[in-house]
């Protein structure tokens, strides 16, 4: 039977994403492959692979018989600025890989998430459009418009059913998100539970749009499953769910953890957030395929509080 890859399974998404798929389709139909162990048991077979290594990547393939890949291998926006060729390499190389064996016809589908990183300091803020002014100013929004066009291009020319969304900062617990822009918005709960404080590395009134990681999830296999005639976009759809600020977040926080304080000390991550929208207009995606969100700030902040005050309780 055919199988499904996820490249990149022990990242914050792929964690995540791999569980829900051996729900929906079994463990024995799941490869789950990462450079590094997954943080937590994910009950399916794990492959160690360098996503970079092509021969690797192609035996593993065709020995499993492999037929959807979700690729979320990538260098996120504030590592990317600091190693940009191997940004660029990482995720570039990769994604042309998992094209071509689909161009090949190895690989009947695929997914690959792009990112609000694509819209730059010329963007309209508010509501961003799905078409739209795409001059981004990071590595990492670089690399993502450039694999959108390619995506596209692949779709047209070769007919290769690759499908995307542009994640906005997801927010999760179960694996950390590491070298993000938006990983703030995932420390502070961690430094919530364990000492009452946090230093935020972005300023206060920082409004980024955001999404909690059950959303972002129901998303990707939602459109995974959406009928091929109803995707109308080969680039990668806008998608939305909740925007707040590092001020907004701290205050939510505070209504379940009272003493909890924040500080602020931004760094070089403020110059890639200002670049970015505050808000998505994620319209096309409601309407093509269905997409709604489930999870506003509160929501959130309850189902992250007491996901790790768990997690941390088990550490000890
Ligand atoms: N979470 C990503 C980052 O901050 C944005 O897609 O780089």
């Amino acid at each position: 039977m055919d199988k499904i890859l996820v490249l990149g399974a022990s990242g914050q998404v792929g964690i995540d994403l791999t569980i829900r798929l051996i729900e929906i389709f079994g463990n024995h139909r799941v490869i789950a492959a990462d450079l590094k162990e997954p943080e937590e048991e994910v009950g399916c077979k794990f492959v160690q692979l360098d996503a970079t290594d092509k021969d690797s990547l192609l035996s593993l393939v065709k020995r499993e018989k492999i037929s959807e890949v979700y690729h979320l291998v990538a260098m996120l926006s504030a590592t990317a600025e600091k190693f940009p060729i191997k940004g660029w390499q990482l995720n570039m190389d990769t994604l042309f890989q998992v094209l071509e064996m689909a161009r090949q016809g190895l690989v009947k589908k695929i997914f690959w998430p792009s990112s609000i990183a694509v819209f730059g300091p010329t963007t309209p803020k508010e509501h961003t459009p799905q078409h739209t002014i795409v001059e981004p100013a990071t590595i990492y929004g670089i690399s993502k418009y450039a694999g959108e066009l390619l995506c596209q291009w692949y779709y047209i020319n070769h007919k290769v059913d690759v499908r995307s969304v542009r994640y906005p900062g997801i927010v999760s617990w179960k694996a950390e998100p590491g070298g993000g822009t938006t990983d703030y918005a995932v420390e502070i709960f961690y430094q919530a539970v364990k000492d009452g404080k946090y230093e935020s590395f972005l300023n206060p009134d920082t409004e980024l749009p955001m999404m909690y990681i059950d959303d972002a999830i129901n998303a990707t296999i939602t459109l995974m499953q959406a009928p091929a005639h109803s995707i109308n976009i080969r680039t990668s759809y806008n998608l939305s769910a909740i925007s707040f600020t590092p001020a907004q977040l701290a205050r939510a926080i505070k209504k379940h953890l009272p003493s909890f304080t924040i500080e602020y000390k931004p760094d070089y991550r403020q110059q890639i957030a200002d670049s970015w929208p505050k808000s998505i207009d994620d319209a096309e995606a409601r309407k093509d395929w269905g997409w709604s969100h489930q999870f506003d700030l509160d929501k959130m902040v309850s189902e992250m509080l007491f996901q790790i005050t768990k997690k941390l309780k088990k550490t000890v």
